[in-house]
């Protein structure tokens, strides 16, 4: 088993425009950050990863980059950045920064000047096409909704933006791309970062022609050669976005043999409550059943090979105690049994800013407070279609990313602490029940439920390395399984649903000591093991030792 610094990390994840402000414009920044530090090691979080903080007009709220070695005004200057970068060390704390390659800004100046010719030096920096019976070159579509091509009358040609058109793909064919780009990175890397979480990076070998977008043929090869160039040998976090991977394929990218990267984030379980084949926006109901065989699959098929990502949420993804918890009569249990069930599997977990409070969903009731690309898109293309506003926003709320982006609820006074000018987008309003303030002090809360689950992982080298095993295969209301590691074992029992849940192990588990880690319930710690009456949303870690 080889050990390394991040299978030992959890990692947490900002998204500074919600995060906290410190210059009163409504817009969080790198100073703001700074100043909670404190709070992200009172967690015991060891990694940050700070969503984009390049210089960037804000189409995609900072994922479309125009310099990739400057600071966005709205959050401050590199002698900010630099100083995160100090604090955060001085406390412990690495910071992985956002590699957001598959496409720049529109302007970039590597697309300001590719687009004033087809001679220009910077031409093929992206992907331009003629058109086909003077139309798109094909029927490619954006994940902002319209096609991926956008026309460019000057020079009569397409470019491919598989995002929004203010994102243009760039062309990973062309070797000067790839070495601007591990520049770049090296650029970072000297300034002393933990690492690259990296956007869509399964896109990068792409083939538009053929209609072939995540998983290309040169995707590895570029990969590969993007380690040997920047990170290779540096002992740094590297974390793929990968919508489309299988498991053979996350062998390829997180191998021991360290040729690619340290782990992607998979999203499997991630889909299983949309309509198969249909848009994220097209609902239906979780089955525990697919949750347990999507995460169990990806639990045993890495074990030995890979390693996993754990995360429930992130900035694109609605907020989970919403999700699959319970967010009113059961918000706070239900938030520590889904935080228990994660943080109790094999893998590195990542906590997103506001999570380790319980944050929720919000409705807000006008469209006009919505701020996402995406949703706005989608608001105008299904209302074209003949969806009802009502339709409409149901999928919002439920699924839209601003769901994850309102901000940071920090105390209960106005805006939620986050801001003393107008947030940039609105704050959820149940900010004075829900806040960090209050919870801090609070022995039982979910801050300090999340903290406790950090210090056990320190503490128990079982939950990094045990091997996992699903137990319970076909029950439907409770998560079980065991993580074994020499003749130490855990124990996670988590009761799924609303009502009451009766655990009871098929098969006895011989113990000589036994240990309740953790649990969101007063729970009698001597209670026996064999059946257990699970209160709703129940979960219990246990710690046994078993015979060598
Ligand atoms: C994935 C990011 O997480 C998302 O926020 C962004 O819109 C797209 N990639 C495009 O960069």
């Amino acid at each position: 088993m080889k050990k390394t610094w991040w299978k030992e990390s959890v990692v947490y994840q900002v998204y500074p425009r919600s995060f906290n402000d410190s210059n009163g414009d409504g817009i969080g920044d790198i100073k703001g950050i700074t100043e909670k530090l404190d709070y992200l090691k009172e967690l015991g979080i060891d990694v940050i990863w700070l969503s984009p903080v390049y210089k960037s007009p804000n189409d995609d709220n900072g994922y479309d980059i125009s310099d990739y070695e400057d600071i966005m005004d709205d959050f401050g200057t590199m002698e900010d950045m630099e100083e995160l970068l100090k604090e955060g060390n001085k406390r412990g704390i690495k910071i992985l920064m956002d590699l957001v390659v598959n496409h720049t800004s529109d302007e970039h100046k590597w697309f300001i000047e590719a687009k004033k010719s087809k001679e220009n030096q910077y031409r093929d920096y992206y992907v331009w096409r003629d058109p086909v019976n003077g139309r798109e070159p094909n029927d490619l579509t954006s994940a902002f909704s319209g096609s991926a091509w956008e026309y460019d009358e000057e020079s009569g040609q397409y470019y491919l933006h598989l995002f929004s058109k203010k994102q243009p793909d760039l062309n990973w064919e062309n070797e000067e791309v790839r070495s601007r780009v591990y520049d770049m990175m090296n650029f970072w890397i000297d300034k002393g970062i933990g690492g690259f979480r990296m956007d869509v990076i399964e896109l990068i070998g792409k083939i538009p022609d053929e209609k072939i977008m995540s998983n290309g043929p040169k995707l590895h090869e570029y990969i590969k050669e993007m380690n040997k160039k920047t990170f290779g040998g540096k002992d740094l976090l590297t974390v793929g976005e990968t919508w489309g991977s299988t498991i053979e394929i996350a062998k390829q990218y997180s191998n021991p043999d360290d040729s690619e990267l340290s782990m992607i984030f998979q999203f499997e379980h991630i889909l299983l409550d949309q309509q198969p084949g249909k848009e994220k926006w097209d609902l239906k109901p979780l089955e525990l059943l697919d949750l347990k065989k999507a995460l169990s699959r990806w639990q045993t098929g890495l074990e030995g090979t890979g390693w996993n990502s754990l995360f429930w949420n992130n900035h694109d993804l609605p907020r989970i105690v919403s999700r699959w918890g319970n967010d009113k009569e059961y918000r706070v249990e239900s938030a520590k049994m889904l935080a228990t069930l994660l943080h109790g599997m094999k893998g590195t977990p990542y906590i997103y800013q506001g999570e380790e409070l319980g944050m929720t969903n919000v409705r807000f009731e006008s469209l006009d407070d919505y701020k996402d690309i995406e949703s706005l898109n989608m608001y105008k293309e299904r209302k074209e279609k003949g969806y009802t506003h009502e339709e409409i926003m149901e999928s919002i709320y439920s699924k839209g990313r601003d769901n994850a982006r309102t901000p940071m609820q920090w105390n209960e006074s106005e805006n939620a602490g986050f801001t003393s000018a107008e947030p940039w987008i609105k704050v959820n309003p149940n900010y004075k029940e829900i806040n960090a303030e209050s919870q801090l002090n609070d022995e039982n809360s979910i801050f300090n439920y999340y903290k406790k689950l950090i210090k056990i992982r320190k503490a128990n080298p079982v939950v990094v390395h045990g091997e996992y095993k699903l137990i319970l295969e076909e029950n439907k209301e409770i998560f079980a399984y065991t993580r074994t590691l020499e003749n130490e074992k855990l124990l996670v029992v988590c009761n799924f649903t609303e009502n009451k849940a009766k655990f009871a192990l098929k098969e006895q588990i011989e113990f000589k000591t036994k240990e309740l880690l953790i649990s969101n319930y007063d729970a009698d710690v001597n209670e026996p093991i064999g059946t257990i009456d699970l209160r709703p949303y129940e979960s219990r870690m246990y710690k046994l030792t078993v015979h060598c």
